[in-house]
């Protein structure tokens, strides 16, 4: 064994160890960056010492739909970008979004991220990382653009359903397990969209205009914890514009926030054509251009990047801080290195697909035990709704995908069932149907012992889908009038939604026995579906979102058009804070179903909380404890939450927010003791003043219980001094 030294660039000396004389010749002709073993700074360093401007150039800005240039000459392969985030998108282009009909790009359809989203669990979230990192890498995709870590501000957003719901604790704690889960295997994830995109509508100029403590408090905090906690390696700009700069190109967000307060060292792509201004992209922040058209090299960050480069318009700084972050990216995640072959739909990835919507479901009414249904006591079953049938992985815009199958709720029921009795089909509504719809549906119900239709929403445009917002929240195409029916004809009807955002239901809700939110629920969505309306599996997902009565009751509606959709382009969000439950809490409004809220087909019971004190620099501010036994006849989980309240803060609070959360699952008769940790930030509400995160000495209470709205147990807790935790700080 010899060491060597080995000049790379002016003034930079490097250790190479070599083993053997041949070996050693190998080592001194490759270039320092292809050595794995050397820091991924030093690669960087390296790499672009050695590149002309054009190599570099082509680092920042797209060559195709999805990717950036290869530059043999240094041995960079092509970059490859792909949707996201529910699985990885089949291949189009390379200039067009028409797919390529290709035969092998197909993949594990798993349920979306509000489903995900409901099963509050972390260990879900790294699953389904874990299947999108691997096939990633079978695809040869070096990014993949997810998870969508924006807040559901109103439920009429048309991508609620690519998001993690309202919270910004729950977005952050899924967001991070699903972020690790993916790099583990070599592969960036691509965080989007930063930030306040939160409507279709004029998505691509709408300027947003909120208060910092909103910002701080509400949309950002998923987005910071994907950066500190699971160092995501990209973040996507939004369309949207915040504060009078598109969000592609805002210093205050990106050079400000994310590049400077966070110390965020990955690249910022822009979203597909969210790039306006050549002197933005070059200085505020924007480290690569993307979803631009043929010839590519007119776009921003290309031919008129060059010549401001060239004229010393911008400095050569400006450009090196960009290719530096797209190779730290790249050498991070091995891209020159050689990295894993990776595997597609395997049956580990459908079992992840499964478990997921199995976690997922929410059981939202359960009256006189309807479910689960017993096979052995049915002999038919009369099974009604487009949705029963409707194959959902191809929709709802860039989330598309060619699932290599999909079992539909039919075909589940069928499975699982249908060689034990007579189940039928019958549409009942769809886009066109009419009243004859109605009546054969009727008809099926009332000659079966049990109705189940399932209804919902769709990917279409206007419904659960990119392009549009929700006109109302109202079920389309007459459903309303088919539950009525249906459950006038027959007693035992049991509604399924399958949808990605909330409903109303007063139209039926109390005439009807049972209802499941099953949202979109995957290629085993099918499966899992009938797993727990026959009782394999005990329900335990929890909304992540509020589901309203009207939606005349929903934060922004009270704003009027000034607050959403925006009046001339410009929306203030004037409920601030107040989003989601922390709305409904405030102006004592009753939701339909609450934050966190999901039955069981058990039953749990909450006691002994207790609040253990504990030093906030080497550990939790205090620690939850409480005991949780499953008081009924069948194994489940409950998911545990904690709530916060501040009794007097110096500046306005919401009543209560969720600062942990603990899924937990117990056989019946089981009883454990479950302790939730809490940190400063937990404690703590953004000071403008400060610019920083205030925990302020004083009385606090601590509630705990099986949602936002049935909280059993309570205690007093008093902080003893004020912690100020800076914004760049560790929480
Ligand atoms: C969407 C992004 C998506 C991109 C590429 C955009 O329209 O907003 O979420 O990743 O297209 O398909």
């Amino acid at each position: 064994m010899r060491t060597l030294i080995r000049r790379c660039l002016p003034g930079l000396s490097i250790l190479v160890v070599a083993a053997t004389g041949g070996a050693r010749a190998a080592d001194a002709a490759r270039p320092l960056y292809l050595d794995p073993g050397q820091p991924v700074g030093a690669r960087v360093e390296d790499l672009l010492g050695r590149m002309t401007l054009d190599e570099k150039l082509a680092l920042v800005h797209a060559d195709s739909k999805f990717t950036t240039a290869a530059i043999p000459r240094l041995g960079i392969p092509r970059r490859w970008m792909s949707d996201g985030p529910h699985g990885v998108r089949e291949d189009v282009g390379p200039d067009t979004f028409v797919p390529e009909g290709k035969t092998d790009d197909f993949s594990t359809y798993l349920p979306v991220a509000i489903a995900l989203a409901a099963t509050w669990d972390p260990a879900a979230a790294r699953a389904y990382g874990d299947v999108i990192g691997e096939e990633a890498r079978k695809r040869g995709k070096d990014i993949m653009l997810g998870p969508g870590v924006n807040i559901m501000r109103t439920p009429l957003g048309g991508r609620s359903f690519e998001f993690m719901g309202e919270d910004p604790l729950l977005a952050a704690r899924l967001d991070v397990s699903y972020i690790r889960a993916v790099q583990a295997h070599d592969v960036a994830s691509c965080i989007k969209h930063f930030a306040a995109n939160n409507q279709e509508t004029q998505r691509g100029s709408i300027d947003v205009e909120m208060d910092e403590r909103t910002l701080r408090e509400i949309y950002l905090p998923a987005f910071e914890a994907a950066v500190k906690d699971a160092h995501v390696w990209a973040v996507m700009g939004a369309y949207n514009q915040l504060r009078g700069e598109h969000c592609c190109h805002n210093a205050d967000l990106l050079n400000g926030i994310l590049k400077g307060e966070w110390g965020f060292p990955g690249l910022v792509m822009s979203d597909w054509n969210g790039t306006h201004d050549t002197r933005q992209a070059a200085l505020n922040g924007l480290d690569l251009e993307m979803g631009t058209n043929r010839p590519y090299d007119d776009y921003y960050l290309a031919r008129p990047f060059r010549e401001g480069l060239e004229k010393g318009v911008y400095p050569m700084a400006a450009l090196d801080d960009k290719v530096r972050r797209n190779l730290r990216v790249m050498i991070a995640t091995h891209v020159l290195d050689g990295r894993p072959e990776g595997a597609i739909n395997t049956p580990a990835h459908q079992a992840a697909a499964r478990r997921v919507e199995e976690e997922a479901i929410v059981l939202l009414k359960n009256d006189g035990a309807t479910l689960p249904l017993d096979p052995a006591r049915l002999t038919s079953i009369a099974v009604i709704g487009d949705n029963a049938t409707r194959l959902q992985a191809h929709g709802g815009g860039s989330t598309t995908l060619k699932a290599f199958y999909e079992v539909s709720p039919l075909a589940g029921i069928l499975r699982r069932v249908g060689d034990q009795m007579n189940v039928t089909y019958s549409p009942g509504y769809r886009e066109h149907g009419g009243p004859e719809l109605i009546e054969r549906a009727v008809a099926a119900a009332r000659a079966a012992d049990v109705a189940i239709v399932v209804g919902g929403l769709n990917h279409d445009g206007g419904f659960d889908c990119e392009g549009a917002d929700r006109r109302d929240l109202k079920l389309p195409y007459g459903q309303d009038e088919l539950i009525r029916r249906v459950a006038a004809a027959n007693p035992r009807t049991i509604v399924v939604l399958v949808s990605g955002s909330p409903v109303e239901m007063g139209g039926w809700l109390g005439r009807v026995p049972a209802v499941v939110e099953a949202w979109y629920g995957g290629m085993e969505g099918g499966n899992a579906l009938a797993r727990v309306l026959f009782g394999d599996v005990n329900p335990s997902g929890k909304l992540p979102c509020t589901f309203p009565q009207r939606l005349e009751d929903t934060p922004t509606f009270a704003g009027g058009p000034e607050a959403y959709p925006g009046v001339n382009g410009v929306e203030h969000y004037t409920e601030g804070l107040l989003v989601g439950y922390r709305w409904y809490d405030a102006k004592g409004i009753a939701p339909l179903f609450p934050f966190g809220f999901g039955l069981s087909y058990t039953t749990f019971a909450y006691s002994n909380l207790r609040v253990v004190a504990g030093a906030a620099r080497d550990g939790p501010v205090a620690t939850v404890q409480f005991e949780l036994a499953n008081t009924g006849t069948r194994a489940g989980a409950e998911v545990a939450e904690v709530y916060v309240h501040q009794a007097s803060p110096s500046l306005p609070r919401p009543v209560r927010e969720l600062k942990g959360f603990e899924r937990v699952f117990l056989q019946p008769g089981e009883r454990r003791t479950v302790s939730v940790p809490l940190d400063a930030r937990a404690f703590a509400f953004f000071d403008p003043a400060r610019h920083g995160w205030v925990a302020e000495a004083g009385a606090f209470t601590l509630a705990v219980g099986g949602s936002s709205r049935d909280l059993p147990l309570a205690a007093g807790f008093q902080l003893p001094r004020t912690i100020v935790v800076p914004v760049g700080g560790a929480d």
